[in-house]
């Protein structure tokens, strides 16, 4: 495999005690149909922080939201994926985006409103945010980015460092290698960015954008359509670029999704991706999901944001 080095980055430059303020420029939904579930790709600009130049994508922001909890307490700190590529939302180095999905539900026969993330949505071109970091140091495209290929699997907002690291593979780097998409969620209503993959993907031969929708119809054996499933029924593109020495494996989502991607690696012997840290039985549907928790560990190939 090339070399693989992960850009060197300057973690929390603001903190929780010396936040930052910066100004929201954009703030719109990015479901092409109407859905109950609404995401939106928020822009803030950054102009005159020291986070200028030293935000990558793959990386979080932390969110202060104003006010107390009901104990009194400053709500606590949120973090977001960045959703723009390193060079900035548009090419404009000093506007970064993220994606936010509203949280709306239901606990103990009570509505529960998401404090970030609906404070979020609800701002407007002009408002001001607090925010933190930048926060994470692995989750992040290679610096030799080209010598590499990609599969991403994301689920619900984990498309969010999907979109940047997309961005900036072919809209800046004229990428030649194979990148892939997975991305998961319930209903057809809530793919993400859809307009901007989908040309992604007439565009780019070498770009691939599979829908994994899990809520409408099942597979042939009775399952869900999970991001993992298409490991299985999307073999055809994918074996052969898994089998390549140089292919690079993200996952960004829901916690838990991780597990049933590895297994499903280590069933096709793919065991390059994974960090196996005890003999397990040859059988992968034999091994119980805490072993495959605790024993099956990310690789120096595979990268994962789950939460
Ligand atoms: P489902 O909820 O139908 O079981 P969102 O974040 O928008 O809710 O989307 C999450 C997506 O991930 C859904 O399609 C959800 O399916 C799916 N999902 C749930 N559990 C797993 C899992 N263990 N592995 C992969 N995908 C999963």
């Amino acid at each position: 495999m090339s070399e693989l080095t992960l850009p060197e980055v300057e973690l929390n430059i603001y903190s929780k005690n010396n936040p930052v303020e910066v100004k929201v420029v954009e703030n719109y939904v990015v479901t092409k149909e109407s859905s109950p579930n609404i995401v939106r790709h928020i822009t803030f600009d950054i102009s005159g922080t020291d986070l200028v130049d030293r935000v990558r994508v793959g990386q979080s922001l932390g969110v202060l939201p104003p006010g107390v909890d009901v104990k009194g307490k400053p709500h606590k700190l949120r973090l977001y994926s960045i959703s723009s590529p390193t060079s900035g939302e548009n090419g404009q180095k000093h506007l970064v985006s993220t994606t936010v999905k509203r949280t709306i539900e239901e606990l103990e026969n009570k509505l529960y409103l998401g404090v970030a993330s609906n404070y979020l949505s609800d701002l407007n071109p002009g408002d001001i945010v607090k925010v933190t970091g930048p926060s994470g140091r692995r989750f992040l495209l290679p610096e030799n980015a080209q010598d590499f290929n990609y599969i991403f699997f994301a689920t619900g907002t984990g498309i969010a460092p999907f979109r940047g690291m997309i961005l900036e593979l072919f809209e800046e780097q004229g990428f030649s290698n194979d990148c892939v998409l997975v991305f998961g969620c319930p209903y057809r209503t809530d793919l993400l960015y859809t307009d901007f993959l989908e040309e992604m993907d007439e565009k780019h031969p070498n770009f691939h954008f599979i829908k994994s929708i899990s809520r409408e119809g099942r597979r042939k054996d009775g399952s869900k359509h999970y991001v993992q499933t298409k490991l299985i029924d999307d073999k055809e593109l994918l074996t052969p670029i898994l089998a390549k020495e140089n292919t690079l494996i993200y996952i960004c989502g829901m916690k838990g999704m991780e597990t049933g991607i590895y297994k499903e690696l280590l069933k096709q012997g793919l065991s390059g991706y994974l960090d196996i840290r005890k003999e397990l039985p040859e059988d992968v549907d034999e091994i119980p999901t805490e072993d495959l928790k605790r024993y099956v560990k990310a690789s120096a190939r595979t990268f994962e944001e789950v939460y």
